[in-house]
């Protein structure tokens, strides 16, 4: 029964992250009609360290659907920090989940979103769901702009709230494709720009992971004050390598997962 309702519960968060970027849906067309089955690695998420909202309180619906957690990532620069969480189920993704360590921010950051969390009405914090109910604030453009400035992804959760930021492709499972460089060239053929902050691709097979991902196109979002663009959500695509001992590396490295948070910058 619970697997049933996460499946539900995935699905929905698919529909929502395409309906925000159509571009996923296509590269997802264009591999299907090379004939491949596309294999989900994770999906990942952003919060605020909240107690309302943190990561524990997102991961929530996982865990009770027979998730558990696994590693534990810091990002000094972007303070932020991050878990993941793995399913017995290898045909289920990995869920990653970050949160924005607000006592480190601006106490005018801080101000602006301890009012955003506020006028959030509280029977959103207790949904079992919170990772999919969209933006339950509705800060100013001037909000944004100031929160942005600071922290890209202080201004992303303002705009966007609580939904995938991206899914992701896992490049192992292509049969048509073989290598990240060869997918990544496919992907700029069909015309989606890649994230090249740090290189196309982050990490090596020395660190047994090798991303790349998509530039978040610009959607337009109704703020308090009117519409703006802003960036949206993008599409991730992961190649993993056998540890030492035979097994598929199933972790995310820290220095890689730092550039692909930058997918989302404002440009
Ligand atoms: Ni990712």
């Amino acid at each position: 029964m619970s697997t049933f309702k996460l499946d539900s519960l995935l699905g929905r968060l698919w529909a929502d992250f395409t309906t925000l970027n159509p571009q996923a849906q296509e590269i997802h067309a264009l591999l299907e009609r090379r004939g491949e089955t596309i294999v989900n690695d994770h999906i990942a998420f952003r919060t605020f360290s909240d107690p309302r909202m943190s990561i524990d309180v997102i991961a929530a619906p996982f865990v009770r659907g027979g998730y558990v957690e696994k590693s534990h990532y810091h990002f000094a620069q972007k303070k932020l920090d991050a878990r993941h969480y793995e399913h017995s189920d290898p045909g289920l993704p990995k869920i990653f989940i970050s949160e924005l360590r607000l006592p480190e921010l601006s106490t005018t950051a801080q101000a602006t979103i301890q009012q955003l969390l506020d006028d959030a009405d509280a029977e959103t914090w207790s949904s079992p769901e919170v990772c999919l109910c969209g933006r339950p604030w509705n800060p100013t453009i001037g909000d944004y702009e100031q929160l942005a400035a600071e922290s890209e992804y202080a201004g992303w959760m303002a705009a966007l709230g609580f939904r995938a930021n991206h899914f992701t492709v896992y490049v192992n499972a292509l049969k048509t494709i073989h290598s990240l460089e060869e997918l990544n060239a496919l992907i700029r053929q069909a015309g989606f720009p890649l994230n090249t902050e740090g290189g196309e691709i982050k990490g090596t097979p020395q660190v047994w992971l090798e991303q790349s991902s998509t530039l978040a196109p610009t959607i337009e979002v109704l703020f308090r004050d009117g519409p703006q663009r802003v960036p949206g959500c993008y599409y991730e695509f992961a190649r993993r390598y056998p540890l030492p001992d035979g097994q598929i590396f199933n972790g995310f490295v820290t220095q890689s997962a730092d550039k692909i948070f930058q997918s989302t910058d404002r440009r």
